[in-house]
């Protein structure tokens, strides 16, 4: 998505920055570690492979990305914030991890009448052991939650004038009711990753059902996507700043 092509979002707990050619090399690293692959769910790819699904999580209208970052040193000024963030700031070091929104257009099941919903499936990682337990994860879903909330109809108008790429037909995707919105966020978690199922309930998503689905995964579901509750939740866990700034171009 191109959206977030230029922009940083700085809080007092994270710097979140659009996923860039420059952070593949460290992002590839992460994903050689099994127990990551096994947790996120992924297949491991060559260098070029993943410089490839960098460059299509920047462009496909239904993927929107960010990677991770240690927070900025010190709180943005008004004055500073149109040249915040400099390369030393998201450089490999302060990487932590990432987080990704997937959007699809829901059909329902089989002779469900009701119209299609547009869902968002949110993906996160903080990489490293030695960076988990720090509130990372949970600073991360909360900023990214506030962005997504922030900027809900031009993301959709991305989506659904984009070429939708997930396995709905275009007739389900022009039945879409107007205005566009987010019927929910959606996060599958393997049901041996306690650690995620308790980062996610504790934030409002709930079980979809009692038992896992065929690959093992509970679906939780967040259903409030209103801006008072994200401020709230902001608040509760001192996360604070909250600003988008510009970023660099990639090219
Ligand atoms: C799961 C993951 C995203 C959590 O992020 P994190 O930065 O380590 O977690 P946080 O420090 O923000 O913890 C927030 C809450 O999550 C839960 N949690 C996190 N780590 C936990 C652990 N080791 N044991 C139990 N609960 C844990 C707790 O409820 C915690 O709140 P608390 O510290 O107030 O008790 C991270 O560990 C990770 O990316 N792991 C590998 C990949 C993965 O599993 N991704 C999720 C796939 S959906």
């Amino acid at each position: 998505m191109l959206i977030n092509a230029n922009t940083a979002i700085s809080t007092s707990a994270v710097l979140l920055v659009p996923y860039s050619k420059w952070h593949v090399p460290r992002y590839h690293v992460w994903m050689k570690d099994e127990e990551i692959q096994t947790a996120t769910a992924s297949e491991p790819l060559s260098l070029e492979e993943e410089y490839a699904m960098q460059q299509s999580w920047r462009h496909d209208a239904d993927k929107l990305t960010f990677i991770v970052c240690q927070p900025l040193p010190e709180p943005l000024s008004k004055a500073k914030q149109k040249y915040a963030i400099r390369e030393s700031d998201d450089s490999a070091d302060r990487m932590l991890g990432d987080i990704n929104l997937f959007l699809r257009v829901d059909d329902g099941e089989a002779g469900d009448s009701s119209a299609p919903q547009i869902i968002g499936e949110v993906e996160l990682m903080i990489a490293e052991k030695h960076n988990q337990r720090k509130g990372f994860g949970r600073a991360s879903l909360l900023t990214f939650l506030r962005y997504i909330v922030d900027h809900e109809a031009q993301i959709l108008d991305e989506f659904m004038n984009g070429n939708i790429t997930s396995a709905a037909s275009s007739e389900s995707v022009a039945r879409v009711p107007k205005p566009w919105r987010l019927e929910c966020l959606s996060v599958k978690i393997g049901q041996g990753n306690g650690r995620s199922l308790a980062l996610f309930e504790g934030l409002g998503f709930q079980k979809v059902s009692e038992e896992p689905n065929f690959f093992g995964e509970f679906e939780l579901r967040r259903v409030d996507l209103g801006r008072e509750k994200v401020d709230g939740e902001l608040a509760r866990f001192g996360i604070e700043g909250y600003v988008e700034v510009p970023y660099r171009d990639e090219k």
